[in-house]
């Protein structure tokens, strides 16, 4: 690998996975279990909001039992001491890589500690559970408030952004997730077009896995916290 000088780095649910989050694809993940389209979409939302709101407020509340593993650190070490440009895309909803320490940090699929008004579109940090009887605060309509999460069929957040970070990145790292939900899947071959290597760390291979210039196989917390060592002691 030639040495970097600049780093994106995309995440999804397997780097959470060992802090006890479910995945999404994976045999016992979280769309085995509930239906996505009633869940994580603006149809289903409309039928039922108040079971969208059971889904999230759960979710949300479990951050309280859940902590950074050594790959959200590791990243958050990389950041501090890379000294390139350097940022970090999740798809993940949760708040671990801020808890881990990360600051170059897009949550392009939105955040559990937020909240949106339907209505009104102010976003806003949000720890409690949300209901259908809330008025928003801002503007005051009864039922509008909703998470803060892109749901599928909605534009994810900050893209243009990214493209903008991938299009001037020498290496990029997709790490624990499945390539399956688009943009983010595409963003390997965005990176690839401007001449960046490309990374794969990930339990098993992607959908993806051929697109990148080289791919690794193991458990986030062990591959991630070996990658930056290697990448830190080459660069400096
Ligand atoms: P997926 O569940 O699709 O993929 C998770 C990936 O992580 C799989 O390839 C697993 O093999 C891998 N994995 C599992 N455990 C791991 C571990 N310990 N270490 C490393 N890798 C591990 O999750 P995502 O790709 O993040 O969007 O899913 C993308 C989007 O689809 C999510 O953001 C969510 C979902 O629907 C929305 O809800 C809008």
């Amino acid at each position: 690998m030639t040495v970097p000088s600049s780093i994106v780095v995309l995440t999804g649910a397997g780097v959470s996975a060992e802090s006890g989050l479910s995945t999404f694809r994976d045999k016992d993940g979280i769309w085995a279990q509930v239906d996505y389209r009633e869940v994580a979409t603006p149809q289903g939302f409309a039928r039922n909001p108040a079971k969208v709101h059971d889904f999230y407020n759960w979710r949300r509340r479990n951050m309280a039992n859940v902590h950074p593993n050594a790959a959200h650190f590791a990243l958050a070490r990389l950041e501090r001491e890379f000294r390139g440009n350097f940022l970090l895309v999740t798809q993940n909803i949760d708040e671990l890589h801020e808890r881990a320490g990360s600051q170059k940090l897009i949550h392009m699929h939105g955040e559990h500690a937020k909240a949106l008004c339907a209505s009104c579109k102010a976003r806003r940090p949000w720890r409690e559970d949300l209901s259908i009887e809330l008025a928003c605060p801002d503007c005051g309509a009864v039922g509008s408030m909703r998470p803060d999460v892109v749901w599928f069929g909605e534009m994810p957040y900050r893209m243009d952004e990214i493209y903008v970070a991938l299009s001037g990145c020498n290496l990029f790292v997709s790490i624990g997730t499945s390539g399956t939900v688009y943009p983010a899947a595409g963003f390997v071959s965005e990176a690839r077009a401007t001449g960046a290597h490309t990374v794969e760390l990930n339990l098993e291979p992607s959908n993806g896995c051929s697109l990148f210039s080289e791919a690794r196989h193991g458990p986030a917390t062990k591959m991630v916290p070996e990658f930056v060592d290697e990448l830190l002691s080459a660069t400096f």
